[in-house]
């Protein structure tokens, strides 16, 4: 099967999923294909995952993938169209109740204001939900975010391997005690 130019390989879905676990909230900031979507809940044990996609045609492709998922795993995917940018995150996590949320933005292909108006956005989820732990990881860097980065990984793309990437990090209520600025 091609590839759509710029997604992650399979060979680094475990180093991220290595950041999930079974109260896991998977969300793909630009789902395209769906593949790590898809991959989350299959093999990252995410409870539930949601991708969303600005063009039509990646989503059909995700789409299909989804129809091709045993029923139990397709229940507990969604791939969402649209402008990741148009959607009210604090909103959308609020009716899901989750307690634990990882955005994959492999967003370095990303406009640069999308990505101001995207970091921004994450940031704003962050402090209307004190008791979620959100997790981000970004294949570019989010200027917002900079106070909360904790780590970077290594991520195989494809182009190129080893693309070093961000994992911003904030536990809410645990953090603000900590001292950590909101
Ligand atoms: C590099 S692909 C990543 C696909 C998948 N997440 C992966 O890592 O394998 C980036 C995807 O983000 C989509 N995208 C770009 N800007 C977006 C936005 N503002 N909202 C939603 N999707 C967007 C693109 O159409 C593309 O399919």
């Amino acid at each position: 099967m091609a590839r759509t130019y710029g997604e992650i390989l399979e060979s680094s879905f475990a180093d991220v999923f290595a950041l999930c676990d079974e109260d896991t909230l998977f969300l793909d900031v630009g789902s395209g294909r769906g593949l790590i979507t898809a991959a989350s809940v299959q093999q990252g044990g995410c409870y539930r995952a949601i991708g969303i996609e600005k063009y039509n045609d990646k989503l059909q492709e995700s789409q299909e993938l989804l129809a091709s998922l045993p029923e139990d795993v397709q229940s507990k995917i969604e791939f969402l169209l649209g402008d990741f940018n148009d959607h009210d995150l604090t909103a959308m996590l609020q009716s899901y109740a989750c307690t634990s949320l990882l955005m994959f933005c492999n967003n370095l292909a990303f406009q640069q204001g999308t990505n101001m108006r995207m970091s921004k956005n994450f940031r704003r989820a962050m402090n209307a939900l004190p008791s979620v732990k959100i997790t981000v990881v970004a294949t570019t860097p989010l200027e917002a975010l900079s106070d909360r980065l904790t780590d970077t990984i290594s991520l195989d793309m494809t182009w190129a391997p080893g693309h070093m990437s961000q994992v911003y990090t904030w536990h809410g209520l645990s953090d603000v005690k900590a001292g950590v600025a909101a």
